[in-house]
């Protein structure tokens, strides 16, 4: 299926989304994994140890959701989420797959892997797609930095290193003069989770 990528904010460079993915006993699953999109390809990199990479190889599928939910970011890269935040599309097999229902836009992809030691590295075919809504959005510099505190909190997570945390706190500033309630709040979650 052809689908025209930019028109789903998958653009050149690596794209932040929300993969959903299911498990093989159909428990579904969202984290926050970037869309790799390079002359023409789409990839991603997905780390050994999390549900996304354990899922991935039960299915072969995922499917990136573009979303501007900060809260939801910070909630599925540090914790579960609650099942009200995923709805089911039909996979061309007539299964159900997860989507973030309040999602912008979704597209389903079959993920083609070869290694998959430390790290499954896997070329995205898309399947299926859906766009709902066109938000329109300017930068705001909070949100950006809550996004790259969430990420060095899963590396502070996983390898309990303090530079993570020096450098989480390094973001404060930025944050707290550009943001808006919804940032602080997911800005504060990220520590209340950790
Ligand atoms: C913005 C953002 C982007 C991320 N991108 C990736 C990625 O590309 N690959 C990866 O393995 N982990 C990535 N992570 C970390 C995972 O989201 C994190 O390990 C998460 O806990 C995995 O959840 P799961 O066990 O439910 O799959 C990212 C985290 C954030 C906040």
């Amino acid at each position: 299926m052809n689908l025209e990528l930019d028109m789903y904010g998958l653009w050149e460079g690596i794209n932040e989304v929300i993969v959903t993915t299911v498990s093989s006993d159909g428990k579904p699953n969202a984290a926050p994994i970037g869309i790799i999109r390079r002359e023409g390809k789409l990839m991603v990199r997905v780390y050994n140890g999390s549900q996304t990479y354990s899922n991935i190889k039960e299915t072969g599928l995922l499917a990136a959701n573009m979303v501007f939910d900060l809260v939801l970011f910070v909630r599925s890269a540090l914790s579960d989420v609650d099942d009200e935040v995923f709805e089911f599309i039909k996979t061309d097999n007539g299964e159900d797959f997860p989507v973030i229902a309040n999602c912008n836009a979704w597209m389903l992809f079959e993920a083609e892997y070869n290694s998959e030691d430390t790290v499954l590295v896997a070329e995205l075919h898309p399947v299926n797609g859906t766009i709902r809504q066109q938000e329109i959005r300017p930068v705001n510099r909070a949100f950006n930095a809550v996004i790259e505190v969430a990420i060095l909190a899963t590396r502070y997570k996983v390898f309990k290193n303090n530079k993570y945390l020096i450098q989480m706190e390094s973001y404060n500033n930025i944050i707290y003069k550009c943001a808006g309630s919804t940032e602080k709040n997911a800005y504060d979650l990220i520590f209340r989770l950790l």
